[in-house]
């Protein structure tokens, strides 16, 4: 197979960890015989330097060319003045809106020889497989209006949590299809007893899950949902909540994981394309060290096979090779270790079968 993939390094350690799943893809390319041609294009603050835009047109097309689009990390101190009009995570959003990527599928894994790395009791964390299927394009992020308002002597700021009927039905069908091939389980995450847009999120949900009486549903309120997946992660299989619940519960689910850089992504539209990305950010703080750990950016290439080329084996063979790196010790500094990033993507490479 030939595939087209647009690689978007962005800032901080975005660069470090794209460049180290660069090279296990380029491994597995040559393994199965298949070529991914790749092409780099700005995103973010390293575009808002260069071009004064954090999403040039000539990114956004690339990306929409593409079969599939794997991205680092967006933002840094340098760009964090928040009076600044232009900013790195404008770059992030607007490529996720013009992508029309609304599902980002960011499964949480916990590894037994990384229970250790995880401050919670490991009796809480033996055994933990969940998936958080976060809305990506609407809610809080997007609705309108969204501005600062100067009246009666102060600023008002306003934005706007709104979801459409078919927002929601498409998420939550998706969600529902993801659980068929898991436990059946869906959780379904909301605000129902305060915000009109959850009550018509659970209203749609209920309405979804008649399509499918194999699957069990379940509401949850978010404050006790963020509450359960450190009190009983067990208890989840499919979550499936709006956009700024579900930026929060991953990165509290990440630390179920033993760190942030362990997390995977994938934003799928339904259709073609599809953006990978880590779910953490750009780590300022040890940008340019290399040590930065590369799992969550492989793990995230391991999705780009499987969902937008069809490389399930290929895939496989990656999540197996890092199971097993990590397995034999192998551990970057978040989790405890000493190795760096490339001597961590080396332990990974070596372990493909
Ligand atoms: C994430 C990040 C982004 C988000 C930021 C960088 C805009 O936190 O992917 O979870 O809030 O979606
Ligand atoms: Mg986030």
């Amino acid at each position: 197979m030939r595939a087209n993939i647009v690689l978007l390094p962005g800032d901080g350690i975005g660069p470090e960890v794209v460049s180290a799943a660069v090279q296990v893809l380029e491994a597995v390319g040559q393994r199965f015989g298949h070529t991914f041609e790749f092409s780099e294009h700005l995103v973010g603050g390293c575009a808002i330097d260069q071009t004064g835009s954090p999403l040039p047109e000539t990114t956004l097309d690339a990306c929409r060319a593409a079969d599939a689009v794997l991205l680092g990390a967006v933002g840094g101190p340098k760009w964090d003045d928040p009076r600044a009009s232009v900013r790195p995570e404008q770059g992030l959003l607007g490529l996720r809106k013009g992508l029309g990527v609304f599902a980002n599928l960011r499964p949480v894994r916990v590894h037994p020889a990384l229970i250790e790395a995880s401050p919670l009791k490991p009796d809480r964390l033996e055994g933990v497989d969940l998936i958080v299927v976060r809305e990506l394009t609407g809610g809080l992020y997007f609705g309108q209006p969204k501005k600062r308002e100067w009246s009666d002597g102060q600023y008002h700021a306003v934005d706007t949590l709104e979801y459409c009927e078919s927002e929601i039905e498409r998420i939550v069908d998706l969600a529902f299809r993801l659980a068929r091939q898991r436990r059946k389980k869906v959780s379904s995450v909301d605000k129902a007893n305060v915000l009109e847009s959850s009550r018509l999120w659970r209203e749609v949900t209920n309405r979804v899950a008649q399509r499918y009486p194999d699957v069990t549903l379940e509401h949850v309120l978010v404050d006790t949902a963020a509450m359960r997946l450190v009190t009983s992660p067990r208890s989840f299989d499919v979550i499936v909540t709006e956009n700024m619940f579900g930026d929060i519960l991953t990165d509290e689910a990440a630390v179920l994981a033993g760190s942030m850089g362990m997390l995977p992504s994938a934003s799928l539209n339904g259709r073609e394309g599809g953006l990978y990305e880590p779910i953490h950010g750009s780590a300022p703080d040890i940008a340019g060290q290399g040590i930065a750990n590369p799992i969550g950016t492989i793990l995230s290439a391991a999705m780009l096979l499987q969902y937008s080329l069809g490389l399930e084996q290929e895939a496989k063979a990656i999540e197996r090779a890092v199971d097993r790196a990590i397995a034999e010790g192998a551990r970057t500094r978040d989790l405890g270790g000493y190795l760096s990033t490339t001597a961590m993507t080396q332990a990974i490479i070596e372990r493909l079968d």
